[in-house]
């Protein structure tokens, strides 16, 4: 079924997640984009950064390109991943290369969608070398001791958004059969926000407690939209929902979203997490746009104030953007390839929102 999609029709197909636009928003978004890539893209790729983030930068590009009735970033995916390409193929992580898939599949290319998804999916075979069986992502404990959330988390978003894209079946159904182990898992926590995956103790998996990241939260809410969109079932809204009050209430001060590592004083964040941010506005506004649920604007009105907090608190030299959003800087900003791709998705965001 795939084959008969040449990239062409497959673009058109996936370029309306979004149909509409703030555009004051987009256009801060296409600054941010400029400084982004003249200033940190280098060599097809942004820095010491790891593949992953290279994936949400394309993921991030792709999108700003349709937003804005642009082609400026139409080759950024092909060279962002060549230089990474045999640690990718060598399983380095059953998350990153999932954003990989995703980026892949959001720029048009089903193959190598495909064959990132199937590298992440050789995880979902029965168990074998686990002692205990924690998640269709969790089996070998000594690769992926601790990310329980992303990898299953993206796997039910990366299987909607592909089969959004070929209605084949087995996406759909990796899809569910993952988000019903997801809700049964015990990796939500009691305030309704994911931990960062379970822990084995004593043959039995419970939540790590570990660290509640902004991206924990985010990546799950695409995959929740396909679900509804693809089976009607109206829990998945009703647990994104949910997941969105509890980022609201529980990961934000005055308003502004706040990484559970950042302080105003000090940077305690490394590239990884001041890159999180970004991807939970720019995925609720997926979410957003799949589902078409939002709560009375609830949602769009809490990803524009997020662009606001930014173009706020976190510019520095024009068109450039800190990590701190959610109150004045007394020390911890820091401007940086990830700072500046995070800040680039909230403003993407909020420029797919209606003003
Ligand atoms: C919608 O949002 C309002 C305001 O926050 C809240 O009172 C209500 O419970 C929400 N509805 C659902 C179904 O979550």
């Amino acid at each position: 079924m795939s084959s008969i999609f040449s990239a062409v029709s497959l673009a058109l197909l996936t370029s309306s997640l979004v149909s509409a636009k703030c555009q004051k928003y987009v256009d801060a978004a296409v600054a941010a984009a400029e400084n982004l890539q003249s200033t940190y893209f280098v060599n097809g790729g942004y820095g010491s950064q790891q593949p992953w983030i290279g994936a949400v930068d394309s993921f991030h590009l792709t999108e700003l390109d349709d937003l804005a009735g642009i082609s400026t970033h139409a080759d950024v995916i092909n060279t962002v991943f060549t230089a990474w390409q045999g640690q990718l193929d060598n399983d380095n992580s059953y998350d990153d290369v999932q954003w990989v898939s995703i980026a892949y599949l959001r720029a048009g290319n089903l193959a190598q969608a495909q064959k990132y998804y199937d590298i992440a999916s050789i995880l979902e075979r029965p168990p074998r070398l686990q002692k205990c069986y924690c998640a269709p992502f969790d089996l070998v404990p000594t690769r992926v001791p601790n990310h329980g959330t992303q990898t299953n988390e993206l796997f039910i978003t990366s299987s909607g958004f592909l089969f959004d894209v070929t209605k084949d079946d087995n996406y759909l159904s990796n899809a569910q059969s993952t988000w019903s182990w997801l809700k049964a898992s015990g990796m939500m926590g009691s305030n309704g926000l994911f931990n960062d995956g379970l822990t084995n103790v004593d043959g039995v998996c419970k939540n790590n407690e570990q660290t509640q990241w902004t991206y924990n939260q985010g990546a799950l809410l695409p995959g929740l939209a396909y679900l509804f969109k693809y089976t009607g079932d109206e829990t998945t809204i009703t647990s994104a929902w949910a997941i969105m009050d509890a980022i609201i209430a529980s990961m934000t001060i005055d308003g502004g979203l706040r990484e559970p590592c950042e302080i105003t004083t000090q940077n305690n964040c490394n590239a990884d997490q001041q890159t999180f941010k970004g991807i939970t506005m720019h995925w609720m506004s997926w979410f957003l746009s799949v589902s078409g649920r939002d709560n009375d604007s609830k949602y769009s009105n809490f990803i524009r104030s997020q662009a606001d907090k930014v173009l706020q608190f976190a510019v520095g030299a024009p068109n450039s953007y800190s990590n701190l959003w959610y109150g004045a800087n007394a020390g911890s900003a820091v401007w940086t390839a990830s700072t500046q791709a995070s800040a680039l998705g909230a403003l993407i965001a909020a420029g797919q929102q209606n003003c």
